[in-house]
């Protein structure tokens, strides 16, 4: 097992810790840098892992080092690690718009360099994260870090030109499939039932869905053409949502969502 150093333990950093922890890796392979006192203090708490005051105790302690600051703090970052870098370290970086070109020219053209994208259900273990490399990281270290990722959801190995559609799909998906739920919410209190069960039924009816799909190992459409009878309501319901075009509405909020990450990411 190889140890792992990460900068910057706040939603994604300790997210990571705990997912890590969880799937089997020793706490003693764990090191980690915080610049807020408070988080710092909490995740020594928390964890039992141990707390680098310096960047280049860290890299000393480390082979990989993930850098979970925000992207903003990216550059005094980067500019602090340069001179501790050796051959053996691999940056993994997880920081939204930070392409690895610009990684490597603060840190130097030689450094390996793995970017991943997590969403936030990598807290429960049941992410998506987007994955890509540069030419110099080896396959050995390419794949032991997909491993470790893979404790924590879904990993898709994809080219860093999908960057910005993987942050629209996974990282702004959630909060879509969200918006739906509000919307289910707000029409069985429209139907009469209280707000509490409405939600607990909205929960069941979409997890229920997703299990009955994987179950049946079928396609959304086949599914849905299975529960829409002729003449019944649930084709009433569907013309409607077809009158109202949500799918194209749907359709474009990821578009516009990966235009948004391209700007955000000049
Ligand atoms: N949250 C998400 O859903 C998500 C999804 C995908 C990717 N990401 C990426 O993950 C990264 C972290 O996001 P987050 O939500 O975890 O941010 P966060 O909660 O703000 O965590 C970043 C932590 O790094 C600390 N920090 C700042 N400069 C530091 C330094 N020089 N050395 C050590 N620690 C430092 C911050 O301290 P202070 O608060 O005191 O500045 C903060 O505790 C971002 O780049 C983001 O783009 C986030």
């Amino acid at each position: 097992m190889e140890r792992i150093g990460i900068i910057g333990t706040g939603n994604m950093g300790e997210a990571i810790i705990r997912a890590l922890l969880e799937t089997g890796f020793e706490k003693e392979r764990i090191g980690f840098s915080e610049i807020s006192k408070l988080k710092s203090k909490y995740i020594k708490e928390k964890y039992s892992i141990k707390e680098y005051a310096l960047l280049k105790e860290l890299t000393d302690f480390s082979k990989y080092l993930v850098i979970a600051v925000k992207p903003q703090d990216a550059k005094d970052v980067l500019k602090n690690l340069t001179s501790h870098i050796r051959d053996k370290h691999v940056i993994l970086s997880i920081m939204a718009g930070v392409s690895i070109s610009a990684i490597l020219s603060i840190i130097g053209q030689g450094t390996k360099v793995i970017r991943a994208m997590p969403n936030l259900c990598v807290k429960v273990r049941e992410g998506v994260i987007g994955i890509c490399r540069n030419e110099i990281v080896g396959d050995d270290e390419f794949e032991y870090v997909k491993k470790l990722f893979s404790g924590m959801g879904m990993v898709v190995e994809i080219k860093e030109e999908l960057f910005d559609a993987i942050t629209a799909f996974a990282g702004s998906g959630p909060a879509f499939f969200l918006f739906f739920l509000e919307g289910m919410i707000d029409a069985g209190v429209k139907l009469g039932f209280s707000r509490q069960i409405t939600l607990e039924m909205a929960e069941k009816i979409l997890s229920g869905t997703l299990t009955l799909l994987k179950s049946e190992a079928t396609h959304p459409s086949i599914l849905k053409e299975r529960i829409t009878s002729p003449g019944g309501t649930t084709i009433a319901g569907l013309t409607e949502l077809e009158d109202r075009a949500v799918k194209g509405a749907v359709i474009k909020a990821f578009e516009v969502a990966c235009r948004r990450s391209k700007e955000l990411s000049q």
